[in-house]
């Protein structure tokens, strides 16, 4: 554990909304799509900085149901870089003993991304290091919507009680079912929204906006994001 985290909680997960790629790219007179490849670099830094200083999961925010609507050159890049990056995962995973998980509803995804989405989960899912989550094609309500509906196919071939659905039945139906709740949220770029992410998941959160664009996003950002994690004061059951 680094030095200057030796007295600090470190949060089990971190979520992670990447925002500021496209502006970053502007700033530099390049185009959108350089901003992911930056951006891109950046998770995999980040990853190991942050299984390095403790942390146990993080879940990143690659690809929203709603980013289908940006521009077509720029949506085939974006699933570029995930077909590429997943290719590197194995190997990836490997070296750093990393567990990947996507989450989203990836049935609407072209057919040889979810053949490397399978490859890449079963391949590495005995590894006993960082837990990755990736989300693509994700929105919040799109998996809240396909929970409910695995839910009620189970009243209906009569495996559940209605009686008996309860907080702990919906989050077994969830893309996360089995991973603890993210203790801090991070997104960058100082914008401050949720944007359809971990809805459910987020609910005791702490959140952390920094300024800072995501490909810029470094290794003394993320402490800082953990020191701010540290200012707050976790307190459960009441109003917070
Ligand atoms: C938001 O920035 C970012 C995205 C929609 C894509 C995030 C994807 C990556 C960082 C690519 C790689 C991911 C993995 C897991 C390898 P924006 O384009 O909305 O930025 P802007 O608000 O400045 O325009």
């Amino acid at each position: 554990m680094a030095e200057e985290l030796s007295n600090k909680a470190v949060p089990k997960h971190i979520a992670i909304i990447m925002d500021g790629n496209g502006r970053w790219a502007k700033k530099r007179g390049l185009p959108r799509t350089a901003g992911h490849k930056a951006g891109g670099k950046t998770v995999e830094k980040i990853c190991e900085e942050a299984y390095r200083a403790g942390v146990e999961y993080v879940t990143l925010y690659a690809f929203s149901t709603e980013n289908w609507s940006r521009p077509k050159e720029e949506v085939d890049m974006l699933m570029d870089l995930l077909r590429n990056y997943l290719s590197d995962s194995l190997n990836n995973a490997k070296k750093n003993n990393m567990r990947v998980r996507v989450i989203g509803d990836r049935s609407k995804l072209d057919p040889d991304i979810i053949k490397k989405i399978e490859e890449t989960e079963e391949a590495s899912k005995d590894y006993t290091g960082l837990r990755l989550q990736i989300a693509i094609n994700y929105g919040g309500k799109d998996e809240i919507t396909r929970a409910m509906k695995k839910i009620a196919e189970e009243v209906r071939e009569g495996k559940i009680d209605p009686a008996d659905i309860d907080q702990d039945v919906i989050e077994a139906h969830l893309d996360t079912a089995g991973l603890p709740a993210p203790d801090l949220l991070i997104r960058t770029s100082g914008e401050q929204r949720l944007s359809n992410f971990l809805l459910w998941q987020t609910a005791y959160s702490e959140f952390y906006f920094p300024d800072t664009l995501w490909p810029d996003f470094s290794k003394k950002d993320l402490l800082e994001a953990i020191d701010y994690y540290n200012t707050r004061d976790r307190r459960y059951g009441g109003v917070r």
